[in-house]
């Protein structure tokens, strides 16, 4: 199976470069990050005794921190080593209540996260073509989908980029007892809050929201995620982890983040006018479609003369050639070889992307 984006170190050995000679189109994070005010955080934190000390088991700062921010209860707040240790947790709810739709092609993760505890699962196919506006309808399901017990909602979707109305989506609270959101990408859609499910966190037992802090402030490495849900439900997954799952760094980076509203602000600001620029120069170019995307990546179909075309020689290309990483798209189940997603960067990053892409193709 193809791997993940976010390989930088592990590529760089492979070609025998630096990582930082490696443009990283894959992992979609957001191309300025960390905020000043994480990196203060850090050094504070780093000069305190926060290493020295074991972390705060309940984490009252930051799931206060956290609560804050969305105007909810801090006991409606879990956070995680990354939002992929709240999936295991909710792959194991997910597995008790019954069959889980995954619609696809979809994060590999929750996959994962439902093996663990032998959670069974059925496809939710979504339509492999698309356009905008955003926010759109969620394919609802029906027929025998709707036996199903769980369902696991990407907003915006992970590797389409579809925006999800918040309208569509309220139905699927009473349809089935657990709803799954992973809403890693939200934050960083503008005016993508208007369309989260959080406002039904507290009056929903059956909802789950999660929220990854490493794309919007880029820091993969910290591991930093939050569920919201229903307290009961967050106190049993407390229960069952391991004592101390996010770190005194991690912790300190997450305080500051929830006070720092303006840097939603900015990326919200850079995706609306790179975005859009991006699409339109890609589409410019010979045998790549663009899709419709209102995340910080774009999908794009290589297209030859109405057919698709294969784009994995053009992904070894752009890394061996031009050192840049790109998203192979094989192990999202539907898209294969004539897919690949690339993330959306500063102008800077999207202009070498471009010019590589551009040799490549002879556009
Ligand atoms: C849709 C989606 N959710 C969650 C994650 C994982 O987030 P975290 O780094 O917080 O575990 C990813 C990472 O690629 C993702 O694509």
């Amino acid at each position: 199976m193809a791997p993940h984006g976010g390989n930088r170190l592990a590529v760089a050995r492979r070609l025998g470069c630096r990582p930082d000679q490696l443009l990283e189109a894959s992992a979609s994070l957001v191309p300025f990050g960390p905020p000043a005010s994480v990196r203060r955080s850090l050094r504070r934190t780093l000069a305190g005794s926060a290493i020295r000390d074991y972390p705060d088991r309940d984490q009252q700062e930051l799931r206060q921190a956290i609560a804050q921010r969305h105007g909810l209860e801090a006991a409606m707040v879990l956070p995680g080593n990354g939002a992929a240790e709240l999936f295991t947790w909710a792959g194991r709810d997910a597995a008790r209540a019954g069959v889980s739709l995954l619609p696809l092609p979809g994060f590999a993760d929750y996959q994962r996260a439902l093996a663990c505890w032998q959670g069974a699962w059925r496809p939710l196919a979504l339509p492999l073509r698309w356009s905008g506006p955003f926010p759109q309808p969620f394919p609802a399901p029906t027929g025998a989908d709707l036996a199903a017990a769980a369902i696991w909602i990407t907003n915006p979707h992970n590797p389409t980029g579809q925006l999800w109305s918040r309208e569509s989506l309220e139905p699927l609270l009473e349809r089935f007892a657990l709803v799954i959101v992973d809403e890693a990408f939200l934050p960083l859609v503008p005016g993508g809050e208007a369309e989260s499910l959080l406002p039904w966190v507290g009056r929903c037992p059956g909802l789950v929201v999660i929220r990854s802090l490493t794309k919007l402030a880029a820091i993969p490495g910290l591991r930093l995620g939050y569920a919201l849900a229903d307290p009961t439900r967050l106190a049993r997954w407390a229960a069952w982890r391991d004592p101390w799952p996010v770190n005194g760094l991690a912790t300190a980076a997450g305080v500051a983040l929830m006070a720092d509203r303006a840097w939603d602000q900015r990326v919200q600001r850079w995706l609306a006018r790179e975005g859009p620029w991006l699409a339109a120069e890609l589409a410019q170019l010979p045998g790549l479609v663009p899709m419709a995307s209102a995340a910080n990546f774009l999908l794009v179909r290589g297209e030859r003369a109405g057919q698709p075309c294969c784009l994995n020689g053009l992904r070894l290309a752009l890394e061996q050639r031009h050192r840049i990483l790109v998203r192979d798209c094989r192990s999202f189940a539907g898209l294969g070889e004539s897919w690949l997603r690339l993330a959306v960067l500063d102008r800077r990053g999207n202009r070498r992307l471009l010019g590589a892409l551009a040799q490549e193709l002879g556009g």
